[in-house]
């Protein structure tokens, strides 16, 4: 039997980042691979993701049924993501959807939401958003702390079992859980979140949503999570994060999605009043600042 390699260009993009042109050329080889094989891994489905610019990062959006983790600090923009997410699925694309709250209750949600005009309320209303307020749960775990592990899960898996109910009865394809280390608040036990998380990850599992999860990042902790465990419930991971230039500005890369051929590149990205957007890749030379670097150089070297 004859082996072939392929090469082919996935996708040639065009960026207008700060003043200059960047045009970056994503290539995938497929060493002998059979053309079947091939087939199969383009015809992933992918689902929207409601931000613009992101979906070219990741062949057209999120892998149906993935379970990505949003990690970042304190404020890098995890839950308007997640909110972005979900209501863009409702309104734009037809896809109900259901955010799941552990850290705030879900009146502020819908009151930060409306703010980019996202209007919660309304789509609960319509029946096309579900909410599940699991503060409670925390607020339950703090109280009873000396709570055993079996009754820990006891209210876990009731909790759980109310989002599943919740997902069929909307037939939502989306779900948020906004965000993970919330279930474990005040748990310190390593064995005890390990068995949180993975109730948690049944559950994602047994429903098969397009699902976001959020995750913090301590700072200086070399950690992608706050556990360092909740990274093995997903099969996608996205960082964002904060940094200090000549001013403060948003970043986020892509650190892994599977069945995706995806740029390692920080994307800078911004919130404004339409809520999340990316903007260029960060690093990336711009073809025309490159061009005014190198062109007098060369016109040297040629006269010598
Ligand atoms: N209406 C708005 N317009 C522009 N930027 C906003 C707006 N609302 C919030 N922000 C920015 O987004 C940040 C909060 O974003 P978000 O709540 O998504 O962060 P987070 O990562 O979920 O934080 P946490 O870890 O505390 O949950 C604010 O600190 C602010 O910088
Ligand atoms: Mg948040």
């Amino acid at each position: 039997m004859s082996r072939v390699s392929w090469l082919e260009v996935v996708a040639c993009r065009c960026y207008f980042y700060g003043s200059g042109l960047v045009t970056l050329v994503l290539l995938s080889v497929f060493p002998a691979v059979e053309r079947d094989i091939m087939a199969e891994s383009v015809a992933i489905e992918r689902v929207h993701t409601g931000i613009p610019g992101l979906d070219h990062v990741l062949e057209g959006g999120f892998p149906k049924g993935a379970r990505v983790l949003l990690a970042g600090g304190a404020g890098c923009g995890k839950t308007i993501c997640c909110g972005q997410y979900l209501y863009k699925g409702a309104t734009r694309y037809g896809e109900p959807g259901v955010y799941v709250s552990t850290e705030e209750p879900p009146q502020e949600f819908r009151a930060n939401m409306l703010r980019f005009g996202w209007d919660f309320k309304k789509l609960e209303a319509e029946r096309k958003i579900g909410m599940v307020d699991a503060v409670y749960q925390r607020v339950e775990t703090e109280i009873a702390e000396q709570e055993s592990l079996q009754s820990i899960l006891y209210n876990l898996r009731s909790k759980l079992s109310e989002v599943k109910i919740l997902v069929e009865q909307l037939g939502a394809t989306r779900l948020v859980v906004d965000s993970l280390p919330g279930f474990g608040f005040r748990v310190t036990d390593l064995n005890t979140l390990r068995e949180i998380f993975l109730e948690v990850g049944l559950l994602l599992k047994d429903v098969g949503c397009t699902t976001l999860m959020t995750t913090e990042i301590v700072e200086g902790s070399g950690l992608i999570s706050r556990y360092g465990i909740e990274e093995f419930l997903a099969t996608g991971v996205m960082v964002l994060s904060l940094v200090r230039q000549s001013s403060v500005i948003r970043k986020v890369y892509v650190r892994k999605m599977r069945g995706t051929s995806h740029s390692l590149n920080d994307f800078a990205f911004t919130i404004g009043r339409e809520g999340v957007e990316l903007k260029g890749p960060i690093g990336v030379r711009s073809v025309s600042r490159q061009r005014r670097l190198h062109s007098p150089r060369r016109k040297r070297r040629s006269r010598r």
